[in-house]
């Protein structure tokens, strides 16, 4: 077993939270517990894990409640799926006349996740699956000195393996519950107890000075910033609108004509090309302003959670019929309500002279 291995057991036997699904080897208390705690601190956990322990002692009595029953008692734990999926999972287990004792058999279970089967296996039936959470990145970054952003899938890998590569097999419960306290109690977020850490001797995070910097986030997706032209063309008492598809944001939506503001024919790619004050530019082909359009409202800003849509709203009035781009339709001008729309196209609506 690794000297790390060795004081994460050590100390768990010594610091280890005592709570009352740890004095038990009922799989049923256990997997309880696990869906509690699944999004729930165990200070708030704890006591709904006893009332329903002492409402359904057996997983029999849980499955043969009414959903209703189940979901009052999980009232204020937020998550009701949770309790719903125990509900059910309850009952798969009822069918199968015992709990599941492989790692695919828990996850087979509704609500089971690999993060919930392996904390199940092995605190359970000490199966030797490693489990990986917030905590267990945090401990294994500093210690390892591990700078991949976690959230990546890269992470996901390389913090499994060697959580995995860790475990001692012959006490996988403790051993994992023994990273969870040691993340929650010693290796904290912020401030950690370094100085009264039995791994400070070979963590590379504190010898880097650099605990407070691992473990690395993953930064949210940027703010991407897009600009484009918004055209309500007008012909005849008639305007031309397009359905999006799949794959962007406003799937199903219509919208008006869309032109991509570009800069001496390369597209405005969201920050380093300043734009051009003056406005129009030499675009390319298909999707160019035409020249005869006029500009209602410049820089309408619309903000999305990861875009900011930056627009130029304009009405066009063609002299003689155009061509439409593809997927675009001509229809009534007065029967533009029947669409559904996004709300920066009913902007453009209400932006057009009366
Ligand atoms: N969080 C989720 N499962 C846990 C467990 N078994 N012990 C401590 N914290 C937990």
């Amino acid at each position: 077993m690794s000297p790390f291995s060795e004081t994460i057991l050590a100390w768990y036997s010594a610091y280890g939270r005592d709570l009352p699904w740890r004095r038990t080897r009922d799989p049923y208390a256990i997997w309880l517990s696990e869906i509690i705690l699944q999004q729930t601190r165990i200070a708030q956990g704890q006591a709904y894990w006893e009332r329903f322990m002492e409402r359904f002692p057996t997983v029999e009595a849980l499955a043969q409640a009414g959903e209703d029953e189940v979901l009052r008692l999980w009232q204020g734990l937020g998550y009701y799926s949770r309790a719903r999926n125990l509900h059910a999972a309850a009952r798969q287990i009822a069918v199968l006349g015992r709990f599941p004792d492989t790692l695919d058999g828990i996850k087979a279970l509704k609500g089971v996740g690999d993060y919930t089967a392996a904390a199940i296996g092995s605190i359970a039936f000490g199966l030797p699956a490693a489990v990986v959470d917030g905590n267990v990145y945090r401990v294994l970054a500093r210690h390892y000195g591990i700078a991949t952003p976690v959230g990546s899938t890269a992470a996901k890998k390389e913090f499994s393996a060697l959580a995995q590569s860790l475990l001692p097999p012959e006490r996988p419960g403790d051993f994992n519950q023994g990273m969870m306290d040691f993340g929650a109690l010693q290796c904290t977020p912020a401030a950690p107890l370094c100085p009264l850490c039995p791994l400070a001797g070979s963590c590379a995070a504190l010898a880097a000075g650099a605990v407070d910097r691992l473990p690395v986030k993953e930064k949210g997706a940027a703010v991407q910033e897009r600009r484009f032209d918004y055209v309500y063309v007008r012909f005849r008492g008639r305007t031309a609108i397009r359905r999006r598809g799949p794959g962007d944001i406003w799937t199903g939506l219509y919208e008006p004509l869309v032109c991509d503001q570009r800069l001496d024919g390369v597209a405005y790619d969201g920050g380093r090309i300043p734009r051009n004050p003056l406005g129009r530019f030499a675009p390319t082909a298909s999707d160019q302003l035409p020249k005869d359009a006029m500009l209602l409202k410049a820089g309408v800003k619309h903000q999305l959670t990861h875009r900011t849509l930056l627009v130029d709203f304009y009405l066009w009035e063609p002299a003689e019929a155009p061509a439409l781009p593809d997927g675009y339709v001509w229809i009534d001008e007065a029967e533009l309500d029947r669409y559904a729309k996004p709300r920066l196209f009913e902007l453009l609506l209400e932006s057009l002279p009366r």
